[in-house]
Protein backbone atom coordinates (compact mmCIF):
# COMPACT_ATOMS: atom_id res chain seq x y z
CA UNK A 1 0.00 0.00 0.00
CA UNK A 2 1.24 3.54 -0.59
CA UNK A 3 1.71 6.47 1.80
CA UNK A 4 -1.69 8.06 0.04
CA UNK A 5 -3.51 5.36 0.83
CA UNK A 6 -2.90 5.76 4.35
CA UNK A 7 -3.24 9.00 4.42
CA UNK A 8 -6.63 8.97 3.01
CA UNK A 9 -7.57 6.66 5.74
CA UNK A 10 -6.50 8.87 8.40
CA UNK A 11 -9.18 11.68 6.39
CA UNK A 12 -11.63 8.99 6.27
CA UNK A 13 -11.35 7.92 10.21
CA UNK A 14 -11.98 11.44 11.15
CA UNK A 15 -14.28 12.53 8.72
CA UNK A 16 -17.14 9.13 10.75
CA UNK A 17 -15.74 10.65 14.19
CA UNK A 18 -17.71 14.23 13.10
CA UNK A 19 -20.22 12.21 11.86
CA UNK A 20 -21.73 9.02 12.77
CA UNK A 21 -24.30 9.02 10.19
CA UNK A 22 -21.97 8.63 7.75
CA UNK A 23 -21.89 5.55 5.41
CA UNK A 24 -19.79 3.85 2.51
CA UNK A 25 -20.63 3.05 -1.02
CA UNK A 26 -19.06 0.60 -2.69
CA UNK A 27 -18.98 0.53 -6.94
CA UNK A 28 -17.01 -0.54 -9.57
CA UNK A 29 -16.12 0.22 -12.73
CA UNK A 30 -13.78 -0.73 -15.18
CA UNK A 31 -10.74 1.67 -16.08
CA UNK A 32 -10.54 3.78 -19.28
CA UNK A 33 -14.84 3.33 -19.02
CA UNK A 34 -15.64 5.91 -21.75
CA UNK A 35 -17.00 9.49 -19.59
CA UNK A 36 -20.35 9.84 -18.56
CA UNK A 37 -20.17 5.73 -17.92
CA UNK A 38 -23.25 5.40 -15.08
CA UNK A 39 -20.94 4.07 -12.57
CA UNK A 40 -24.04 3.77 -9.62
CA UNK A 41 -27.15 5.93 -8.13
CA UNK A 42 -25.69 7.73 -5.27
CA UNK A 43 -28.86 9.15 -4.36
CA UNK A 44 -30.88 5.74 -4.39
CA UNK A 45 -28.09 3.80 -2.60
CA UNK A 46 -27.92 6.59 0.39
CA UNK A 47 -31.89 7.14 0.61
CA UNK A 48 -32.12 10.50 -0.20
CA UNK A 49 -34.73 12.72 -1.98
CA UNK A 50 -33.87 14.09 -5.47
CA UNK A 51 -35.59 17.30 -5.10
CA UNK A 52 -33.13 18.19 -2.12
CA UNK A 53 -29.82 17.44 -4.05
CA UNK A 54 -29.47 20.83 -5.16
CA UNK A 55 -30.18 22.70 -1.79
CA UNK A 56 -28.10 20.55 0.40
CA UNK A 57 -25.35 21.09 -2.37
CA UNK A 58 -24.32 17.65 -3.33
CA UNK A 59 -20.88 17.32 -4.47
CA UNK A 60 -17.83 15.15 -5.06
CA UNK A 61 -14.69 15.44 -3.26
CA UNK A 62 -11.73 13.60 -3.64
CA UNK A 63 -7.72 13.76 -2.67
CA UNK A 64 -6.67 13.12 -6.24
CA UNK A 65 -5.52 15.74 -8.22
CA UNK A 66 -7.75 14.12 -11.23
CA UNK A 67 -11.83 14.44 -10.93
CA UNK A 68 -12.31 10.85 -12.02
CA UNK A 69 -15.99 11.47 -10.92
CA UNK A 70 -19.27 14.06 -10.99
CA UNK A 71 -22.75 13.12 -9.91
CA UNK A 72 -25.90 14.75 -12.18
CA UNK A 73 -27.70 16.41 -9.52
CA UNK A 74 -30.82 15.99 -11.28
CA UNK A 75 -31.05 12.20 -11.54
CA UNK A 76 -28.24 11.36 -8.54
CA UNK A 77 -25.88 9.12 -11.05
CA UNK A 78 -22.59 8.87 -9.99
CA UNK A 79 -20.58 8.95 -13.64
CA UNK A 80 -17.25 9.03 -14.71
CA UNK A 81 -15.90 12.23 -15.74
CA UNK A 82 -12.30 11.90 -16.20
CA UNK A 83 -10.12 8.81 -17.83
CA UNK A 84 -9.34 5.96 -15.37
CA UNK A 85 -5.79 4.50 -16.18
CA UNK A 86 -5.94 1.12 -13.57
CA UNK A 87 -2.03 1.22 -14.33
CA UNK A 88 -1.60 4.60 -13.53
CA UNK A 89 -3.62 4.90 -10.19
CA UNK A 90 -1.91 1.76 -9.21
CA UNK A 91 1.21 0.71 -11.04
CA UNK A 92 2.20 -2.43 -9.54
CA UNK A 93 -0.57 -3.25 -6.80
CA UNK A 94 -3.05 -5.99 -7.90
CA UNK A 95 -6.24 -4.47 -5.80
CA UNK A 96 -6.90 -0.87 -7.16
CA UNK A 97 -9.43 1.65 -5.95
CA UNK A 98 -10.17 5.12 -6.01
CA UNK A 99 -11.77 6.29 -2.70
CA UNK A 100 -13.94 9.86 -3.07
CA UNK A 101 -16.72 11.19 -0.81
CA UNK A 102 -19.84 12.44 -1.63
CA UNK A 103 -20.44 15.91 0.62
CA UNK A 104 -23.63 17.16 1.72
CA UNK A 105 -24.17 20.53 3.53
CA UNK A 106 -27.30 21.45 5.40
CA UNK A 107 -26.72 19.49 7.99
CA UNK A 108 -23.37 18.37 6.68
CA UNK A 109 -23.07 14.51 5.94
CA UNK A 110 -20.27 13.21 4.00
CA UNK A 111 -20.74 9.44 2.28
CA UNK A 112 -17.32 7.31 1.86
CA UNK A 113 -17.70 6.25 -1.63
CA UNK A 114 -15.21 3.32 -2.89
CA UNK A 115 -15.21 2.79 -6.64
CA UNK A 116 -13.02 -0.37 -7.35
CA UNK A 117 -11.29 -0.24 -10.75
CA UNK A 118 -11.25 -3.08 -13.12
CA UNK A 119 -8.36 -3.90 -14.67
CA UNK A 120 -8.53 -4.18 -18.57
CA UNK A 121 -6.05 -6.26 -20.86
CA UNK A 122 -4.62 -2.77 -22.40
CA UNK A 123 -1.73 -3.75 -22.01
CA UNK A 124 0.98 -5.60 -24.08
CA UNK A 125 4.11 -7.60 -22.20
CA UNK A 126 7.05 -5.37 -23.29
CA UNK A 127 10.90 -6.12 -23.15
CA UNK A 128 12.73 -3.74 -21.85
CA UNK A 129 15.40 -3.99 -24.89
CA UNK A 130 14.17 -4.48 -28.24
CA UNK A 131 17.04 -7.40 -28.95
CA UNK A 132 19.04 -9.88 -27.10
CA UNK A 133 22.23 -11.35 -27.64
CA UNK A 134 23.88 -14.14 -26.36
CA UNK A 135 27.32 -15.43 -27.10
CA UNK A 136 27.27 -20.03 -27.24
CA UNK A 137 30.39 -21.80 -28.48
CA UNK A 138 29.37 -24.65 -30.85
CA UNK A 139 31.45 -26.84 -28.16
CA UNK A 140 28.00 -26.51 -25.98
CA UNK A 141 26.34 -29.83 -25.61
CA UNK A 142 22.78 -30.13 -25.31
CA UNK A 143 20.93 -29.30 -22.52
CA UNK A 144 22.54 -26.64 -21.24
CA UNK A 145 20.74 -23.45 -20.61
CA UNK A 146 20.09 -19.90 -20.68
CA UNK A 147 18.24 -17.43 -19.20
CA UNK A 148 16.25 -14.89 -21.43
CA UNK A 149 15.11 -11.45 -19.72
CA UNK A 150 11.57 -11.50 -18.88
CA UNK A 151 9.06 -9.13 -20.26
CA UNK A 152 6.64 -6.99 -18.24
CA UNK A 153 3.29 -6.38 -18.31
CA UNK A 154 1.54 -3.27 -16.54
CA UNK A 155 -2.09 -5.57 -16.28
CA UNK A 156 -2.34 -7.23 -13.52
CA UNK A 157 -3.86 -10.76 -12.72
CA UNK A 158 -4.91 -12.79 -16.07
CA UNK A 159 -4.13 -9.97 -17.75
CA UNK A 160 -0.32 -9.79 -16.88
CA UNK A 161 2.38 -11.97 -18.51
CA UNK A 162 1.27 -15.40 -18.80
CA UNK A 163 3.87 -17.77 -20.72
CA UNK A 164 6.37 -17.67 -23.50
CA UNK A 165 6.65 -19.11 -27.16
CA UNK A 166 9.78 -19.14 -29.34
CA UNK A 167 9.79 -18.97 -32.87
CA UNK A 168 10.86 -22.15 -34.72
CA UNK A 169 14.09 -23.68 -34.69
CA UNK A 170 15.99 -26.64 -35.10
CA UNK A 171 18.31 -25.63 -32.19
CA UNK A 172 16.16 -24.48 -29.21
CA UNK A 173 13.04 -25.42 -27.16
CA UNK A 174 11.72 -22.89 -24.38
CA UNK A 175 11.45 -24.06 -20.81
CA UNK A 176 9.07 -21.37 -19.06
CA UNK A 177 8.47 -21.35 -15.14
CA UNK A 178 6.08 -19.11 -13.13
CA UNK A 179 5.99 -18.54 -10.02
CA UNK A 180 9.01 -17.03 -9.38
CA UNK A 181 9.66 -13.47 -8.16
CA UNK A 182 8.96 -12.23 -11.44
CA UNK A 183 6.54 -14.38 -12.27
CA UNK A 184 6.48 -16.38 -15.34
CA UNK A 185 10.21 -16.48 -16.72
CA UNK A 186 11.69 -18.60 -19.88
CA UNK A 187 14.94 -20.37 -20.20
CA UNK A 188 16.17 -21.59 -23.73
CA UNK A 189 17.55 -24.48 -23.73
CA UNK A 190 19.96 -26.08 -25.85
CA UNK A 191 18.12 -29.64 -27.88
CA UNK A 192 21.07 -29.92 -30.48
CA UNK A 193 24.44 -28.72 -30.62
CA UNK A 194 25.20 -25.92 -32.54
CA UNK A 195 27.57 -25.67 -35.73
CA UNK A 196 29.45 -22.27 -36.13
CA UNK A 197 30.63 -23.46 -39.80
CA UNK A 198 26.91 -23.98 -40.95
CA UNK A 199 25.27 -21.17 -39.18
CA UNK A 200 26.93 -18.16 -37.61
CA UNK A 201 23.88 -16.65 -36.11
CA UNK A 202 20.70 -17.35 -34.92
CA UNK A 203 18.02 -15.34 -35.04
CA UNK A 204 14.97 -15.99 -32.68
CA UNK A 205 12.10 -14.76 -31.88
CA UNK A 206 11.04 -14.72 -28.07
CA UNK A 207 6.98 -13.88 -27.68
CA UNK A 208 5.40 -12.89 -24.60
CA UNK A 209 1.82 -13.74 -24.33
CA UNK A 210 -0.62 -12.53 -21.62
CA UNK A 211 -3.24 -14.12 -20.01
CA UNK A 212 -6.48 -11.46 -21.20
CA UNK A 213 -8.90 -12.47 -23.73
CA UNK A 214 -8.27 -11.62 -26.22
CA UNK A 215 -4.18 -12.06 -25.57
CA UNK A 216 -1.82 -9.53 -25.86
CA UNK A 217 1.81 -9.94 -26.56
CA UNK A 218 4.84 -8.71 -27.32
CA UNK A 219 8.14 -9.81 -28.81
CA UNK A 220 11.87 -10.16 -28.18
CA UNK A 221 14.68 -10.59 -30.76
CA UNK A 222 16.76 -13.09 -29.69
CA UNK A 223 20.64 -13.00 -31.86
CA UNK A 224 22.62 -16.06 -30.90
CA UNK A 225 26.15 -16.07 -31.96
CA UNK A 226 27.71 -19.13 -32.22
CA UNK A 227 31.73 -18.97 -31.43
CA UNK A 228 34.25 -21.14 -32.80
CA UNK A 229 35.74 -23.96 -31.36
CA UNK A 230 38.16 -25.48 -32.92
CA UNK A 231 36.47 -28.21 -34.51
CA UNK A 232 37.50 -28.61 -37.93
CA UNK A 233 40.64 -30.29 -39.23
CA UNK A 234 42.59 -28.70 -41.91
CA UNK A 235 41.94 -29.91 -45.06
CA UNK A 236 44.52 -29.51 -47.98
CA UNK A 237 43.09 -28.99 -51.50
CA UNK A 238 44.90 -32.29 -53.21
CA UNK A 239 45.89 -35.33 -51.33
CA UNK A 240 48.65 -35.50 -53.83
CA UNK A 241 50.87 -32.77 -54.93
CA UNK A 242 52.90 -34.02 -58.18
CA UNK A 243 55.15 -31.32 -59.64
CA UNK A 244 58.15 -31.64 -62.64
CA UNK A 245 60.92 -29.62 -62.13
CA UNK A 246 63.72 -28.52 -64.47
CA UNK A 247 67.47 -28.88 -62.90
CA UNK A 248 68.14 -26.18 -63.81
CA UNK A 249 65.56 -24.20 -62.44
CA UNK A 250 66.93 -21.04 -60.40
CA UNK A 251 67.20 -20.47 -56.62
CA UNK A 252 64.45 -18.90 -55.31
CA UNK A 253 61.72 -20.04 -58.08
CA UNK A 254 58.11 -20.84 -56.24
CA UNK A 255 57.92 -24.20 -57.66
CA UNK A 256 54.45 -24.77 -55.78
CA UNK A 257 52.08 -23.35 -53.63
CA UNK A 258 50.04 -25.15 -51.25
CA UNK A 259 46.73 -24.82 -50.27
CA UNK A 260 45.03 -25.83 -47.06
CA UNK A 261 41.77 -24.50 -45.79
CA UNK A 262 40.14 -24.58 -42.28
CA UNK A 263 36.29 -24.32 -42.27
CA UNK A 264 36.82 -23.02 -38.62
CA UNK A 265 37.43 -19.30 -37.98
CA UNK A 266 40.18 -17.12 -36.27
CA UNK A 267 43.37 -18.74 -34.96
CA UNK A 268 41.46 -22.10 -35.02
CA UNK A 269 41.38 -21.18 -38.81
CA UNK A 270 45.21 -20.01 -39.31
CA UNK A 271 47.26 -22.42 -41.00
CA UNK A 272 51.39 -22.67 -40.62
CA UNK A 273 52.58 -25.33 -43.37
CA UNK A 274 55.83 -27.24 -42.41
CA UNK A 275 57.52 -30.04 -43.84
CA UNK A 276 57.86 -33.32 -41.86
CA UNK A 277 61.14 -35.22 -41.51
CA UNK A 278 61.13 -38.84 -42.10
CA UNK A 279 63.58 -40.68 -41.43
CA UNK A 280 66.86 -39.21 -42.24
CA UNK A 281 65.83 -37.34 -45.29
CA UNK A 282 65.26 -33.23 -44.48
CA UNK A 283 63.21 -31.67 -47.05
CA UNK A 284 64.48 -28.35 -45.78
CA UNK A 285 67.94 -28.69 -47.38
CA UNK A 286 66.64 -28.60 -50.75
CA UNK A 287 63.26 -26.47 -50.41
CA UNK A 288 61.98 -24.02 -48.42
CA UNK A 289 58.69 -23.44 -47.19
CA UNK A 290 57.05 -20.37 -46.41
CA UNK A 291 54.82 -20.91 -43.24
CA UNK A 292 52.58 -19.07 -43.77
CA UNK A 293 51.38 -18.92 -47.83
CA UNK A 294 52.40 -22.41 -48.66
CA UNK A 295 54.97 -21.64 -50.74
CA UNK A 296 57.56 -23.78 -51.65
CA UNK A 297 60.67 -22.11 -53.41
CA UNK A 298 64.35 -24.42 -54.33
CA UNK A 299 66.95 -23.74 -51.97
CA UNK A 300 69.30 -25.86 -53.49
CA UNK A 301 70.92 -26.94 -56.66
CA UNK A 302 68.88 -29.77 -58.29
CA UNK A 303 70.92 -32.39 -59.87
CA UNK A 304 69.31 -35.09 -61.71
CA UNK A 305 72.01 -37.44 -61.82
CA UNK A 306 71.83 -37.13 -57.87
CA UNK A 307 68.26 -37.13 -57.05
CA UNK A 308 65.77 -37.55 -59.71
CA UNK A 309 62.58 -37.62 -57.85
CA UNK A 310 61.97 -36.35 -54.19
CA UNK A 311 59.05 -37.21 -51.86
CA UNK A 312 58.24 -34.90 -49.38
CA UNK A 313 55.36 -34.58 -46.59
CA UNK A 314 53.55 -31.73 -45.50
CA UNK A 315 51.53 -30.76 -42.67
CA UNK A 316 49.15 -27.98 -42.30
CA UNK A 317 48.41 -26.90 -38.67
CA UNK A 318 46.11 -24.56 -37.15
CA UNK A 319 46.60 -22.34 -34.62
CA UNK A 320 43.63 -23.43 -32.34
CA UNK A 321 44.42 -23.67 -28.62
CA UNK A 322 44.53 -27.39 -29.34
CA UNK A 323 45.64 -27.08 -32.28
CA UNK A 324 44.50 -29.88 -35.46
CA UNK A 325 47.25 -31.09 -38.33
CA UNK A 326 46.46 -32.25 -41.71
CA UNK A 327 48.89 -33.84 -43.77
CA UNK A 328 49.53 -34.50 -47.91
CA UNK A 329 52.01 -35.60 -49.97
CA UNK A 330 54.45 -33.63 -52.68
CA UNK A 331 56.03 -35.51 -55.05
CA UNK A 332 59.14 -33.95 -56.65
CA UNK A 333 59.97 -34.81 -60.31
CA UNK A 334 63.54 -33.34 -61.44
CA UNK A 335 63.50 -33.18 -65.00
CA UNK A 336 66.95 -33.65 -66.76
CA UNK A 337 68.38 -30.90 -68.81
CA UNK A 338 70.22 -30.44 -72.15
CA UNK A 339 72.18 -28.25 -71.38
CA UNK A 340 75.48 -29.24 -71.83
CA UNK A 341 77.31 -29.29 -74.86
CA UNK A 342 79.54 -32.24 -75.94
CA UNK A 343 82.90 -30.97 -75.45
CA UNK A 344 85.80 -32.14 -78.17
CA UNK A 345 89.32 -32.20 -76.68
CA UNK A 346 92.72 -33.39 -78.33
CA UNK A 347 94.54 -35.21 -75.94
CA UNK A 348 97.57 -35.71 -78.46
CA UNK A 349 98.36 -34.59 -81.69
CA UNK A 350 101.18 -36.73 -84.03
CA UNK A 351 101.49 -33.95 -86.73
CA UNK A 352 102.94 -33.71 -89.26
CA UNK A 353 102.32 -36.93 -90.80
CA UNK A 354 103.95 -38.13 -93.27
CA UNK A 355 102.87 -37.92 -96.86
CA UNK A 356 103.08 -41.60 -97.19
CA UNK A 357 101.69 -42.87 -94.20
CA UNK A 358 100.12 -46.16 -93.96
CA UNK A 359 96.32 -46.25 -93.72
CA UNK A 360 95.08 -46.59 -89.90
CA UNK A 361 97.87 -44.34 -88.75
CA UNK A 362 96.92 -42.30 -85.61
CA UNK A 363 97.11 -39.31 -85.81
CA UNK A 364 95.55 -37.54 -82.71
CA UNK A 365 93.81 -38.89 -79.79
CA UNK A 366 90.39 -37.48 -78.99
CA UNK A 367 88.03 -37.47 -76.18
CA UNK A 368 84.08 -35.92 -76.20
CA UNK A 369 82.66 -35.33 -72.55
CA UNK A 370 79.26 -34.16 -71.99
CA UNK A 371 78.34 -33.41 -68.33
CA UNK A 372 74.43 -34.05 -68.58
CA UNK A 373 72.57 -37.57 -68.06
CA UNK A 374 70.93 -40.24 -69.35
CA UNK A 375 70.24 -39.11 -73.13
CA UNK A 376 71.57 -36.07 -72.95
CA UNK A 377 74.66 -37.16 -72.23
CA UNK A 378 75.12 -39.90 -74.75
CA UNK A 379 77.31 -38.11 -78.03
CA UNK A 380 77.99 -39.46 -81.54
CA UNK A 381 81.49 -37.97 -82.70
CA UNK A 382 82.24 -37.71 -86.34
CA UNK A 383 84.63 -35.96 -89.03
CA UNK A 384 82.75 -33.80 -91.45
CA UNK A 385 83.26 -33.17 -95.04
CA UNK A 386 86.11 -34.98 -97.39
CA UNK A 387 89.52 -34.96 -95.32
CA UNK A 388 91.39 -38.64 -95.71
CA UNK A 389 90.86 -39.55 -91.97
CA UNK A 390 88.01 -40.50 -90.06
CA UNK A 391 87.69 -41.17 -86.25
CA UNK A 392 88.17 -44.55 -84.75
CA UNK A 393 86.59 -45.21 -81.54
CA UNK A 394 88.99 -46.75 -78.81
CA UNK A 395 86.38 -46.66 -75.39
CA UNK A 396 83.67 -45.25 -74.50
CA UNK A 397 84.72 -41.31 -75.71
CA UNK A 398 87.75 -41.77 -76.69
CA UNK A 399 88.47 -41.83 -79.90
CA UNK A 400 91.57 -41.97 -82.74
CA UNK A 401 91.74 -39.63 -85.71
CA UNK A 402 93.04 -42.34 -88.01
CA UNK A 403 94.26 -41.64 -91.74
CA UNK A 404 91.96 -43.18 -93.74
CA UNK A 405 92.93 -42.51 -97.70
CA UNK A 406 96.22 -41.93 -99.82
CA UNK A 407 98.19 -38.59 -98.82
CA UNK A 408 100.09 -36.34 -100.64
CA UNK A 409 102.00 -33.47 -99.92
CA UNK A 410 102.61 -32.17 -103.31
CA UNK A 411 98.62 -32.03 -103.51
CA UNK A 412 97.70 -30.83 -99.85
CA UNK A 413 99.84 -30.27 -96.99
CA UNK A 414 97.91 -29.38 -94.43
CA UNK A 415 94.49 -30.68 -93.30
CA UNK A 416 91.70 -29.05 -91.37
CA UNK A 417 89.66 -31.51 -89.91
CA UNK A 418 86.42 -31.03 -88.69
CA UNK A 419 84.55 -33.28 -85.76
CA UNK A 420 81.85 -32.67 -84.60
CA UNK A 421 80.39 -34.23 -81.83
CA UNK A 422 76.50 -34.11 -80.59
CA UNK A 423 74.45 -35.48 -78.08
CA UNK A 424 71.49 -37.20 -77.88
CA UNK A 425 69.82 -34.61 -75.84
CA UNK A 426 65.99 -33.12 -77.44
CA UNK A 427 67.21 -31.13 -78.57
CA UNK A 428 70.37 -32.27 -79.24
CA UNK A 429 73.51 -29.82 -78.85
CA UNK A 430 77.29 -30.42 -81.02
CA UNK A 431 80.25 -28.57 -81.04
CA UNK A 432 82.91 -28.58 -83.43
CA UNK A 433 86.30 -29.02 -83.18
CA UNK A 434 89.15 -28.59 -86.11
CA UNK A 435 91.83 -30.82 -86.01
CA UNK A 436 94.52 -29.37 -88.07
CA UNK A 437 96.82 -32.20 -89.60
CA UNK A 438 100.00 -31.08 -91.05
CA UNK A 439 101.56 -33.48 -93.99
CA UNK A 440 105.29 -33.69 -94.10
CA UNK A 441 107.37 -34.71 -97.31
CA UNK A 442 108.92 -37.64 -98.76
CA UNK A 443 111.13 -37.61 -101.44
CA UNK A 444 108.43 -39.38 -103.70
CA UNK A 445 108.90 -37.38 -106.82
CA UNK A 446 112.53 -37.56 -108.91
CA UNK A 447 113.55 -34.43 -110.33
CA UNK A 448 112.24 -33.29 -114.26
CA UNK A 449 113.71 -31.66 -117.21
CA UNK A 450 110.92 -29.11 -118.56
CA UNK A 451 111.72 -30.50 -121.74
CA UNK A 452 113.43 -33.73 -122.49
CA UNK A 453 116.08 -32.35 -124.94
CA UNK A 454 117.03 -29.15 -124.90
CA UNK A 455 118.80 -27.49 -127.83
CA UNK A 456 121.27 -24.92 -127.34
CA UNK A 457 122.45 -23.02 -130.56
CA UNK A 458 125.71 -21.43 -129.89
CA UNK A 459 127.47 -18.84 -132.33
CA UNK A 460 131.06 -20.53 -133.30
CA UNK A 461 133.75 -18.34 -132.03
CA UNK A 462 132.03 -17.50 -129.04
CA UNK A 463 133.64 -16.24 -126.27
CA UNK A 464 135.38 -18.87 -123.88
CA UNK A 465 133.60 -18.63 -120.63
CA UNK A 466 130.24 -17.60 -121.95
CA UNK A 467 127.14 -18.97 -120.69
CA UNK A 468 125.20 -20.68 -123.85
CA UNK A 469 122.56 -21.98 -121.46
CA UNK A 470 120.26 -22.40 -118.48
CA UNK A 471 119.60 -25.75 -117.76
CA UNK A 472 115.64 -26.11 -115.63
CA UNK A 473 114.75 -29.18 -113.70
CA UNK A 474 111.85 -29.13 -111.41
CA UNK A 475 111.14 -31.51 -108.04
CA UNK A 476 107.59 -31.37 -106.94
CA UNK A 477 109.14 -32.19 -103.17
CA UNK A 478 110.10 -30.11 -100.66
CA UNK A 479 113.34 -28.64 -98.96
CA UNK A 480 116.55 -30.99 -99.64
CA UNK A 481 114.23 -33.75 -101.66
CA UNK A 482 113.59 -30.61 -104.05
CA UNK A 483 116.99 -29.67 -103.91
CA UNK A 484 118.76 -30.00 -106.97
CA UNK A 485 122.20 -30.27 -108.34
CA UNK A 486 123.34 -30.59 -112.16
CA UNK A 487 126.08 -32.32 -113.43
CA UNK A 488 126.61 -33.73 -116.83
CA UNK A 489 127.18 -37.11 -117.89
CA UNK A 490 130.40 -37.65 -119.45
CA UNK A 491 130.56 -39.34 -122.38
CA UNK A 492 132.29 -38.84 -125.73
CA UNK A 493 130.82 -37.54 -128.54
CA UNK A 494 132.99 -37.68 -131.57
CA UNK A 495 135.55 -38.71 -129.24
CA UNK A 496 135.79 -35.63 -127.34
CA UNK A 497 135.22 -35.59 -123.66
CA UNK A 498 131.62 -33.07 -122.90
CA UNK A 499 133.75 -32.08 -119.93
CA UNK A 500 136.45 -30.37 -122.44
CA UNK A 501 133.80 -28.47 -124.35
CA UNK A 502 131.12 -27.36 -121.62
CA UNK A 503 131.22 -27.11 -117.99
CA UNK A 504 127.61 -26.71 -115.95
CA UNK A 505 127.12 -24.79 -112.62
CA UNK A 506 125.63 -27.37 -110.28
CA UNK A 507 124.04 -25.30 -108.37
CA UNK A 508 122.29 -22.77 -111.22
CA UNK A 509 121.93 -25.74 -113.84
CA UNK A 510 124.48 -22.32 -115.96
CA UNK A 511 126.10 -24.17 -118.96
CA UNK A 512 129.71 -22.51 -119.78
CA UNK A 513 131.46 -22.91 -122.71
CA UNK A 514 135.25 -24.03 -122.13
CA UNK A 515 136.15 -23.64 -125.54
CA UNK A 516 135.29 -21.86 -129.07
CA UNK A 517 133.48 -24.02 -131.03
CA UNK A 518 134.28 -24.48 -134.58
CA UNK A 519 130.74 -25.30 -136.69
CA UNK A 520 133.20 -27.51 -139.00
CA UNK A 521 134.25 -29.38 -136.22
CA UNK A 522 131.78 -30.13 -134.20
CA UNK A 523 128.20 -29.78 -135.32
CA UNK A 524 126.06 -31.14 -132.34
CA UNK A 525 126.51 -32.71 -129.10
CA UNK A 526 124.54 -34.05 -126.59
CA UNK A 527 124.81 -34.90 -123.05
CA UNK A 528 124.07 -34.18 -119.15
CA UNK A 529 121.68 -34.73 -116.75
CA UNK A 530 121.14 -32.91 -113.75
CA UNK A 531 120.85 -34.95 -110.53
CA UNK A 532 118.92 -34.24 -106.98
CA UNK A 533 120.43 -34.45 -103.58
CA UNK A 534 118.47 -35.69 -101.04
C1 LIG B 1 45.00 -25.78 -54.74
O1 LIG B 1 45.43 -24.54 -54.34
C2 LIG B 1 46.41 -23.94 -55.19
C3 LIG B 1 46.93 -22.68 -54.56
O2 LIG B 1 45.91 -21.80 -54.28
C4 LIG B 1 45.79 -23.69 -56.56
O3 LIG B 1 46.75 -23.12 -57.42
C5 LIG B 1 45.31 -24.99 -57.11
O4 LIG B 1 44.65 -24.78 -58.32
C6 LIG B 1 44.37 -25.68 -56.12
N1 LIG B 1 44.09 -27.02 -56.62
C7 LIG B 1 42.89 -27.52 -56.61
C8 LIG B 1 42.77 -28.91 -57.09
O5 LIG B 1 41.95 -26.88 -56.22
Amino acid sequence: MGNEEYAWIHIVALLCFCDSSASQLSYSVSEEANKGTVVGNIVKDLHLDVQYLETRALRIVSSYSKKYFDVNLRTGNLFVDERIDREEICANTPQCSLRIQAVLSNPMNVHRIEVSVIDLNDNSPEFIEQSHSLNISESMSPGERFLLPIAVDADIGSNSVKTYKLSHNEYFSLDVQSGGEHGVSAELLLQKALDREKQQVLKLILTAVDGGNPARSGTLQIHVNVTDANDNTPVFNKSLYKIRVRENIAHGTVIIKLNATDLDEGMNSKIMYSFIKRGNTDPSNMFDLNSGTGEITVKGTLDYEETSAYEVRVQATDQGIYPRSAHAKLLIEIIDVNDNAPEISVTSLMTPVKEDAELGTIVALVTVSDTDGGNNGVTNCKVVGSAPFKLKSNYKNEYSLVVNGPLDRENTSLYNVTITATDEGSPPLSSIRVITVEVSDVNDNAPRFMEPVINVYVKENSAIGSVISTINAFDPDLDNNAKLTYRLLENYPKNIPVSSVVNINSETGDIVSLQSFNYEELKTFHGGTPESVA
